[in-house]
């Protein structure tokens, strides 16, 4: 989605703008622009397509000088992405400037009532309308005017904002959608997300649900809605700058793929205490979790097929229902809540709409709401009632890996911590399990040391059209995921079915040469997913299957095998997905694709 980033201080704007810019661009977007003010003229420029584009035609930001500024790369919503409709957005006196992440639900009305009042508007967008009331409400005081427009827009926004009566001040403020403050040294900074200031800066501010702030090159001021000042605390971000770099990898998905041992050991390791799992941040629900009647995992895309392994495995080893659920459908379906529910949010960036939505649905009914994220002090992490971190570092690649992979590790240890509460984990059974968890990462490394192997393979199903995923119980969830994988960076046709499910009208799609994965870690249901092989290859199907190591009789049936070494049942999709990642990567990246940025997609959906 949009990225937004601002700089008022002593160093030139514009070249801080575009580098700030260039951190966001795995957000996803279509158009840039960007608008400098050097204390007489307000300067912009905008372009639709890449970021190279404004680079260019600003001559790395030269044209534009200024040390105030605000940038953005706009994720098309209302209206084409057209130079028109990109940002900034000014009003007609160019006296104005705004930047915008979100949309404002009730922009049509407004707009109407504004053209009757004379305003006329150069875009399709619901931006121009804030500028244009920015406008109409502006007296002397900005704050004034952004408050009276803030008590009359509905929807989302994150705002960057120039009033060059101002000179040197920029203005900010947000509701669910995100948006830092940075604190450096010769200047200060807003941007949607910490790697876009990480070079100039490591304090930032998060600003909250509706309030603003005032920042100019030395000092920062938040105020609430009613313009009351209030105080924000200042948070270090402990990443290493080269977290968010590719460190000479070709694209971002391969380095987050790599990283994944580390993921799983920094994810893991704090919470194993004396042998058994301790999850300090969920210490004051003690009690929660005894009497915990029933789960509801709410989550979107990789998240939810996170929160499907997640069910197979609670209810495996804890014996507690858990119910899965698409957080848009959650948030509108009116859920039926039972006594001693729990709601678990899942989310990598921690501001999907939908699941923040979901969120502050549970909350309203008083259910007590966990979320399992991966961005440090996103808006779920101020939502909800407890935050477990899942420590993947900064997730750049669209297509998420290592928050996918901390995420389902997050729901092995929440299984045996509900099991162990509820006396159904023997001893040596949670020493087998901690036992297994340890080892997780040198298998994840052993199985990422055979990409070549994989690469082979992929690179003889470059020009697939159709690939379908089959998996009985945790496989389903992984054939999930390894299918939406395939599918959002190669442009592949893929579908995941429980395996059983095929001959319910699929295999009839089935023909020579189909391709179709075979994932079988299970051993109870080895046998079965046997069967539905053999269904598929009678019917021309080029098989690839994924089981466990010692199972090699299954090359009577598959004509392409990856065995994953052993492990218990409950933590074979860890494994099983590596080899299916690597594979959607190696179509995508043999293709020739961008794999870090597909098509249409955006790396935190802040919009419903
Ligand atoms: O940030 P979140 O985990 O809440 O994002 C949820 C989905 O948008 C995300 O998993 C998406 O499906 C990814 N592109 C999958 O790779």
């Amino acid at each position: 989605m949009c990225g937004i980033v601002g700089y008022t201080g002593k160093s030139q704007a514009a070249p801080i703008l575009l580098d700030g810019l260039s951190k966001l661009e795995y957000r996803g977007y279509d158009s840039a622009g960007m608008a400098v003010f050097d204390g007489k003229k307000l300067r912009s420029e905008k372009t639709p397509g890449r970021l190279n584009a404004l680079v260019e035609m600003t001559h790395d930001g030269e044209l534009l000088p200024g040390t105030l500024g605000i940038g953005h790369t706009r994720w098309a919503t209302h209206g084409k992405a057209t130079k028109e409709n990109a940002h900034p957005h000014f009003n007609a006196a160019g006296t104005v400037a705004v930047v915008h992440n979100g949309i404002i639900e009730n922009y049509l009305s407004i707009r109407q009532r504004l053209e009757k009042k004379g305003y006329a508007f150069k875009s399709e967008t619901d931006t121009e309308t804030i500028a244009a009331m920015l406008d109409y409400y502006y007296e002397k005081d900005p704050i004034e005017a952004i408050i009276k427009v803030l008590h009359r827009v509905t929807g989302s926004y994150a705002l960057g904002i120039i009033f060059t009566d101002h000179p040197g001040v920029l203005y900010a403020a947000r509701k669910d959608s995100p948006l830092i403050v940075g604190k450096g040294r010769d200047g200060n900074y807003i941007a949607s997300d910490v790697p876009a200031v990480l070079k100039y800066t490591r304090d930032v501010y998060y600003i909250r649900n509706e309030e603003i702030a005032k920042i100019t090159g030395d000092e920062i001021s938040f105020y609430n809605i009613d313009a009351d000042p209030v105080t924000e605390e200042l948070h270090t971000i402990e990443w290493d700058v080269n977290a968010a770099d590719k460190g000479g990898y070709e694209f971002y998905m391969m380095k987050e793929m790599s990283e994944q041992p580390k993921v799983l050991r920094d994810t893991c390791d704090p919470r194993i205490k004396n042998g058994t799992i301790v999850f300090d941040e969920l210490v004051k629900d003690e009690k929660i979790i005894k009497k915990a009647s029933k789960l509801h995992i709410v989550a979107c895309g990789s998240a939810y097929h996170a929160g499907i392994s997640g069910k197979y495995v609670i209810e495996g080893m804890a014996g507690i229902p858990v119910e899965v659920e698409l957080a848009s459908e959650f948030r509108y379906r009116n859920p039926v809540y039972i006594p001693d529910e729990i709601v678990i949010a899942v989310s990598q960036s921690g501001e999907t709409a939908d699941t923040l939505a979901a969120i502050k649905e549970a909350k309203a009914n008083g259910v007590p709401v966990w979320a399992i994220v991966n961005a440090t002090g996103s808006s779920m992490t101020r939502e909800a009632d407890r935050t477990i971190y899942t420590y993947a570092g900064p997730e750049i690649s669209v297509a998420t890996t290592k928050a996918y992979s901390a995420q389902i590790a997050v729901f092995y240890m929440l299984a045996m911590m509900f099991a162990k509460t509820r006396g159904r984990l023997a001893p040596e059974r949670e020493e087998e399990y901690i036992e297994d968890l340890k080892r997780l990462p040198e298998q994840v490394e052993f199985l990422l040391g055979n990409k070549e192997r994989v690469q082979k393979f992929a690179n003889r199903y470059i020009a697939a059209h159709d690939v379908y995923y089959i998996g009985r119980g945790i496989d389903y969830g992984i054939a999930l995921e390894a299918s939406l994988k395939l599918k959002e960076i190669s442009y592949v046709h893929a579908e995941a079915y429980a395996a059983g499910e095929l001959k319910h009208g699929t295999i009839s799609l089935i023909e020579k040469n189909t391709l179709v994965t075979a994932i079988a870690t299970q051993e109870e249901l080895y046998d079965k997913t046997i069967s539905n092989i053999v269904e598929v290859k009678s019917r021309g199907a080029f098989v690839m299957a994924v089981t466990n190591v010692g199972h090699s009789d299954i090359e009577e049936n598959a004509d392409f095998v990856i065995y994953i070494p052993s492990t218990n049942k409950y933590f074979a999709n860890s494994l099983a997905i590596i080899p299916l990642q690597l594979f959607a990567y190696y179509v995508s990246a043999g293709r020739g694709y961008d794999v870090d940025h597909p098509r249409n997609l955006a790396k935190s959906v802040t919009v419903e």
